[in-house]
């Protein structure tokens, strides 16, 4: 596994490795020897980034780890490795935020500050229900199964385990509990939730790249490109649409604080106040 190594390699043979390595690795491809995000995000900016997650408070303790994140991403080629250097930088660090957000175990006077403290959580606390929607044939949900939120996104319902699970070869239905005993897995599904367009929702990708090609009814809705249409995809219905939400307030906290880490610019259009959801 390349990983700190890749310091030693000067930055133009890391950008030709990574577009080369980008042009003829087929979509999904298992276990790569070099990943390109290992050469934009160091172990040490990962420690860094993620100062508390190994804290003896947070539940998670010890399961995130540097190689399971770069060991996951190879799976996804184009995750940080489509666009100018900026660009790359700017979607990993937004790809962090929102994991940290959904995972989070800060507080406003939390030592380090509130934006320290991502990747705390790999599963829900009391979750409401088992999270089965019966009514969906395509992915039936499997007796005594719950599927509340697990791993660095949280994925939640039978109808987002059942696909998962599908295009990561692991059976969701069945074996929720994976993406939360499993590191590697458990990355896998927020880069495959990441990745994957869900209509009539772009995907997170496509909108940190800019990729995102609005419909009429994206412009009606003020669904505009940025970092607030990506909470928009992840929980809008709840957090989209009101103004100064405070969960869509830590999205943004985490997301500034990782910019700044990577030194890239945040972009335009941070919240969603006055977007409506999909
Ligand atoms: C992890 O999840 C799998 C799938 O449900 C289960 O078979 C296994 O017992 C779990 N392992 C641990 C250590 O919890
Ligand atoms: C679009 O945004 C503007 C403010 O920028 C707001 O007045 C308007 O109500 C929004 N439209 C919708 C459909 O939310
Ligand atoms: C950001 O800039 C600092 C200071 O120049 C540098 O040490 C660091 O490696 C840069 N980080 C990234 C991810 O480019």
């Amino acid at each position: 596994m390349a990983s700190s190594s890749s310091s030693s390699i000067p930055l133009l043979s890391i950008f030709l490795l990574c577009s080369a390595f980008i042009s003829f690795v087929p979509k999904e491809t298992e276990a790569r020897a070099y990943s390109c995000v290992s050469s934009i995000i160091s172990e040490k900016l990962f420690n860094d980034i993620f100062l508390h997650k190994d804290n003896n408070a947070c539940p998670a303790k010890q399961f995130y780890t540097y190689d399971s994140f770069i060991q996951a991403t190879n799976s996804f080629p184009k995750f940080g490795g489509t666009g100018s250097p900026a660009i790359r930088r700017r979607e990993i660090a937004a790809f962090l935020a929102q994991i940290s957000h959904e995972t989070t175990g800060g507080w406003a006077t939390a030592p380090d500050g509130p934006y320290a403290w991502g990747l705390c959580f790999k599963e829900e606390i009391s979750p409401q229900s088992n999270y089965c929607d019966a009514g969906n044939k395509d992915w039936p949900c499997s007796p005594g199964k719950s599927y509340h939120g697990r791993g660095p996104i949280q994925l939640s319902w039978n109808y987002n385990y059942g696909p998962a699970g599908k295009a990561l070869k692991f059976d969701g239905l069945n074996n929720p509990e994976t993406v939360s005993n499993n590191s590697v897995i458990a990355f896998k599904t927020a880069l495959w939730f990441w990745m994957t367009e869900q209509l009539p929702k772009p995907s997170c990708h496509n909108v940190m790249i800019g990729r995102y090609k609005p419909t009429q009814a994206d412009i009606a809705a003020n669904r505009t490109a940025g970092y607030g249409l990506v909470t928009n995809i992840i929980n809008g219905g709840l957090e989209c649409g009101r103004p100064d939400d405070n969960r869509v307030n830590d999205r943004v906290g985490y997301f500034k604080r990782y910019a700044a880490l990577f030194n890239v610019s945040t972009g335009p259009n941070l919240d969603c106040a006055y977007q409506k959801s999909f």
